[in-house]
């Protein structure tokens, strides 16, 4: 009875998180997803403490109360203070944990002893994800937090370094079912360990949002793999449906940014990681004032915005979505333009534009938006410098050549936002800044745009 009750709590769970990604897809009703998944998570909980205190197995059931207490007291401590900027190192740390529980359950379930070959199987393939997600994300935190170099690592033969770390843990998966030994498990684990950190070390710079989406996939299948191994359904499930969707993910953004799955994945493909077209000569920069701009975008008949990680850090959408709702209310067409990796997250702009409310409608996909560039009148870049770097369709020698970008420099007027001449987080200089209809707006992005409200 109590089992069954469980299994009801559990797929009423799992029903939950299937609604909650159905949610998550679209901006109008990401929080009612989020608050299903939440749901959906506390039925989980409950019915496991439920479980527990059933089996009068009090001493477990502290455990899962203890640890469900400081867990969270750090997670909530962390989820306050962390800025939208430090997210995707958050992330990547998070899935590291994953990783390590993946491989944590695996010993757990070997000491305990294996029932059959399948069971060894499990627990190995367990462990060897668990440990390549977990020095991987070390890897991508490290990386993302600029720690350490977001420069590709480029070992020597480092493609057949990989399939070496594949073929040796193949054989030592041969051992290991069939001797029982924990020393071929121990073995593995360091070999994916290894892997784990060489695989995301190999990937540049500019392929980090594809890094980012796989762990979050590999970190799905580590929580599967800990769910067969301690024979629980919800933990499948759920570990399935985040593998899942991290994998389509991935694969979304691949073809956002023009890249074959399989080389980002294999490591180190596009960039040598060296920083280029800074020494490039493209000619003189030409700056302007705010009060320029807002008499530019008052007259103009239609404006696009194109926010970056600059708008992120600046924390300028409010005050981007106060100029837009000025602009509407005189009769300008304004709409924006996002980049599917503007930002250091998935969705980042959209977020924040949500955030400051900017109406959905107006807030349009690069895909959507690239063609009517050409006969917009003004296009604000704020804090974007890659996502609209001309050098990714005209050099075939740039480091982010092939990616598709926003055609902003096909408009009338471009006005760019930032605080100096640097790069963007490739590296590259960008031409955009030189051309003829080009204007650079300096300073901190959220200061320029509130001088602007000012000036209207
Ligand atoms: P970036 O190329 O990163 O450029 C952002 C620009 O913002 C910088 O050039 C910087 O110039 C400017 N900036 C920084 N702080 C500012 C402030 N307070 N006010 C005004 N400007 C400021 O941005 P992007 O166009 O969004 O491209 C995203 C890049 O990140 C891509 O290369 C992408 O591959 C990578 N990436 C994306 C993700 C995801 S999932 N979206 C994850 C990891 C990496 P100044 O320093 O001169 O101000």
């Amino acid at each position: 009875m109590t089992l069954s009750l469980i299994q009801a709590a559990y797929l009423v769970a799992a029903l939950l998180f299937i609604a909650s990604l159905a949610g998550l897809s679209m901006h109008e009703t990401a929080r009612e997803g989020n608050v299903l998944g939440m749901v959906g998570m506390a039925v989980a909980l409950v019915g496991t403490l439920w479980l527990a205190g059933q089996r009068a197995d009090w001493l477990t059931w502290l455990a899962i109360a203890v640890a469900v207490s400081v867990g969270g007291g750090i997670g909530v401590r962390r989820a306050r203070q962390v800025q939208m900027t430090g997210m995707p190192e958050l992330i990547a740390m998070l899935h590291s944990f994953v990783g390590l529980a993946a491989v944590l359950v695996g010993y757990n379930s070997f000491l305990s002893g294996l029932s059959d070959a399948v069971h060894g199987v499990e627990v190995f393939l367990g462990v060897f994800i668990g440990a390549v997600t977990l020095t991987g994300s070390v890897v991508a935190f490290l990386k993302l937090s600029a720690r350490i170099s977001s420069r590709p690592l480029m070992l020597p033969a480092r493609h057949w370094l990989n399939l070496l770390a594949l073929l040796v843990s193949a054989g030592l998966l041969v051992w290991f079912v069939g001797g029982r030994s924990i020393v071929p498990l121990m073995l593995m684990t360091v070999v994916a360990l290894l892997f784990g950190w060489h695989l995301v070390a190999s990937i540049g710079g500019g392929d980090m949002p594809v890094v980012v989406s796989m762990l979050n996939s590999y970190s799905g299948w580590a929580a599967a793999a800990a769910g067969f191994m301690l024979g629980n359904d919800l933990l499948i499930i759920t570990g399935a449906l985040v593998g899942s969707s991290g994998a389509y993910l991935s694969y979304i953004m691949c073809r956002a940014m023009n890249r074959s799955f399989v080389s980002v994945i294999a490591g180190g493909f596009g960039s040598d990681g060296a920083v280029r077209g800074g020494e490039l000569d493209y000619g003189e920069h030409r700056e302007t004032s705010a009060e320029e701009v807002a008499s530019l975008v008052t007259s103009a008949a239609s404006v696009v915005i194109t926010p970056g990680y600059g708008m992120a850090v600046a924390q300028a959408q409010y005050p981007v979505a106060e100029l837009t709702a000025k602009l509407r209310e005189r009769g300008v067409a304004v709409r924006f333009g996002i980049h599917p990796v503007a930002g250091r997250l998935p969705g980042h702009m959209n977020v924040l534009l949500a955030e400051a409310r900017v109406p959905y409608d107006i807030v349009l996909e690069m895909d959507e938006i690239n063609d009517d560039l050409a006969d917009t009148d003004v296009v604000l870049v704020i804090g974007a410098n890659d996502t609209v770097n001309p050098a990714a369709t005209e050099d075939p020698s740039s480091p982010i050549a092939g990616m598709p970008v926003l055609k902003v420099w096909e408009a009338g007027h471009v006005v760019v936002f930032k605080r100096s001449m640097n790069t963007g987080y490739a590296g590259v200089q960008n031409p955009l800044f030189f051309r003829e209809n080009s204007q650079m707006l300096f300073g901190d992005a959220r200061e320029r745009v509130e001088d602007i409200l000012r000036a209207l």
